[in-house]
């Protein structure tokens, strides 16, 4: 796991932007792995303005979502299948149906869920997967408790995720949908690179122990302990909790200009 603590939000979304511009760069038609929530905003952003000074095309590549809330209507704007349109989908030039999401309406959402997972094994799996952390230590929307093996499947959220996203639904918790579809722990972890981005000091403590707590079920964002290539882009508020972040900038600040994220 790689760990870059910087300055300023701009600065994550301009590295996560260089990951993907290199990849798509070097493979138009990759898939990558999009991810809802505040965190990825400033890299939707980003990628906007990189798409429109003709620095990369998404006219090749596919997107898979991580997740979606159960039973929201089609047009409901925080259905995570429209933010994404709204957030980054339709402002670059992906082929229509490129993007992907969970099915939060199915009759059968398990055999939807099984269908969604091997909607990605049969697209090769995901090259880059844009993720961020739940305070509570969820990624997607695997809740503390999680296998670290899980596939695409419905959770129930706990009472701390429905309190934090009540943002998005006027500050009315009872808004919030209970239920949800979420892309597995072992499904994320099967993407080929993870790029994770954290701000903010309620993040503090969540990853802390994802980078350096026990892999434990409690945590789920620790199973990145156990990818091949996880990167982990924070801010100084976000590493306020890391007993090794002395280290990690002492890494990053020597790290050989040959060597890619
Ligand atoms: C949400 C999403 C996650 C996201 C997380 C953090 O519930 N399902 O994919 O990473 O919570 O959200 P934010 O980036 O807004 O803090």
């Amino acid at each position: 796991m790689e760990v870059v603590i910087l300055e300023s939000k701009q600065e994550i979304a301009a590295l996560a932007g260089d990951v993907i511009e290199e990849l798509l760069a070097g493979k138009p038609n990759a898939v990558l792995g999009l991810a809802t929530g505040s965190s990825p905003l400033a890299l939707y952003d980003e990628l906007v303005e990189r798409h429109r000074a003709g620095r990369v095309s998404f006219a090749r590549a596919r997107a898979f979502m991580l997740d979606e809330y159960v039973g929201l209507a089609p047009d409901h704007p925080q259905r995570y299948r429209n933010v994404i349109e709204a957030e980054i989908a339709s402002r670059v030039d992906f082929a229509p149906g490129a993007v992907s999401g969970p099915d939060g309406n199915a009759a059968d959402l398990m055999a939807a869920c099984r269908a969604y997972d091997e909607a990605i094994r049969g697209a090769g799996g995901i090259d880059v997967q844009i993720l961020g952390v739940g305070a509570d230590g969820h990624v997607a929307f695997n809740e503390p408790g999680s296998s670290l093996s899980s596939r695409t499947r419905p959770k129930t959220l706990t009472r701390q995720t429905v309190a934090d996203n009540a943002r998005f639904f006027g500050g009315d918790e009872s808004a919030v949908p209970r239920h949800v579809v979420t892309q597995g722990l072992g499904t994320i972890m099967e993407a080929r690179h993870l790029v994770l981005m954290a701000l903010g000091r309620s993040k503090a403590e969540a990853v802390h122990q994802m980078v350096e707590g026990a892999v434990c079920a409690l945590w789920p964002a620790s199973v990145l302990q156990f990818h091949p290539h996880a990167t982990v882009l924070l801010d100084a508020e976000a590493a306020s909790r890391l007993q090794l972040a002395t280290y990690y900038r002492q890494v990053y600040a020597g790290k050989p200009a040959w060597q890619g994220l």
